[in-house]
């Protein structure tokens, strides 16, 4: 059996996490029960959303508990079956979280993906979940129109990339919000954004106003607290604000208050969280889509990929200060 190296959660961080909140423990590789597969994980998504599982506060999942693997989509290669709609060297998307190596049951909790279509790591960001996020958010609660304005913030991450170019699909004005010029210019000059405001730069107002000569009418908000707070103030009558994540509340001890909710009433603002999830039994149909943008060379992407499995913990601490640039992945084989 090959040994497997897990990073299990030691203890729930107070503000920002530290390498001392995981454990990495190994033991050899677990044996497949009947209808279960042996999967060898070949990469780690890191994600947002683990700050929010190490925790114990009320959410729309649990979160891991001490000991326990951290949590995680993973894309791996079947090694062992024991499940007859599964072979080895299949390759599957499967949620086996920090490991080298799971077993996983047949049914319902792994999807086979096809290599052939897309590089495998795809199907943790541009085709997986970020991009289904995008996606969703964009249709059914954005609703850009031609002509209209967009606004996206973390812009150059795994979610804001596809938002913005789905919004030039859609005949908008795509204006990106993201930290360093940097990252800026990879948004406007690589993505083919029209404008991207550096908030960092210490003219968030004056510089999104600028970028935003009609005002803004769809908001895709990944990001929260004085970054709403701007554009609030610039939003249009009768506009749309998703609401898909608050990243800068995520290690604060005590939430940001919105100043500029008044802006919701006077302007008739319809505003809606989303959560991926929602749209699960619909991933066919942006799977399709995404992938026909990403042939006609309408969509393009940028990943963020750390060696090994060792420096997961490092790669989230990373990605919560805006150190990844583009979609955060571990390649673990
Ligand atoms: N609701 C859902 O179903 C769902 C699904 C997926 C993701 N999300 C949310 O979508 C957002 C983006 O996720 P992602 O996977 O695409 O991550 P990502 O954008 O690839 O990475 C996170 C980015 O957030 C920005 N950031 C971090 N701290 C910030 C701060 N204090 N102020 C401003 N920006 C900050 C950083 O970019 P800069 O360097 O530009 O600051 C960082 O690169 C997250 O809020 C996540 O929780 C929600």
């Amino acid at each position: 059996m090959p040994q497997n190296k897990a990073w299990t959660l030691a203890s729930y961080p107070a503000g920002w996490v530290t390498e001392d909140n995981f454990k990495l423990v190994e033991a050899p590789a677990p044996t497949p029960r009947d209808g279960e597969v042996l999967v060898k994980n070949l990469w780690l998504s890191l994600d947002p959303y683990m700050r929010g599982r190490m925790s114990q506060q009320k959410s729309y999942v649990k979160g891991v508990e001490i000991g326990q693997v951290m949590e995680g989509q993973t894309i791996g290669e079947v090694l062992e079956s024991k499940h007859p709609g599964f072979r080895p060297g299949d390759k599957v998307l499967a949620r086996l979280g920090w490991q080298l190596y799971g077993c996983v049951r047949g049914d319902g909790e792994i999807s086979k993906v096809d290599a052939n279509r897309a590089p495998l790591s795809y199907y943790l960001g541009v085709l997986g979940m970020p991009g289904m996020t995008a996606y969703f958010g964009m249709k059914e609660i954005g609703q850009p129109k031609a002509g209209e304005t967009v606004v996206v913030s973390a812009a150059s991450g795994a979610v804001g990339m596809v938002v913005g170019q789905l919004a030039k699909i859609a005949g908008c004005r795509a204006v990106g919000i993201a930290g360093g010029r940097e990252k800026c210019d990879f948004v406007v000059k690589e993505l083919g954004f029209d404008a991207c405001v550096d908030y960092k730069a210490g003219n968030l107002y004056r510089d999104l106003k600028e970028a935003c000569p009609k005002g803004i009418d769809v908001n895709f908000e990944n990001v929260g607290g004085e970054v709403l707070d701007t554009i609030l103030r610039l939003m249009n009558p009768f506009s749309r604000i998703v609401i898909c994540g608050l990243v800068s509340d995520y290690n604060a001890t005590e939430p940001y208050a919105l100043k500029t909710i008044r802006s919701i009433l006077v302007n008739r603002i319809k505003m809606q969280g989303m959560i991926v999830f929602d749209w699960q039994k619909r991933y066919g149909e942006a799977l399709r889509d995404l992938g026909g943008f990403i042939a006609q060379g309408k969509l393009k992407y940028r990943e963020s990929v750390l060696e090994g499995i060792e420096r997961a913990p490092q790669g989230l601490i990373g990605l919560l200060k805006g150190q990844n640039f583009g979609k955060q992945l571990v390649k673990l084989a």
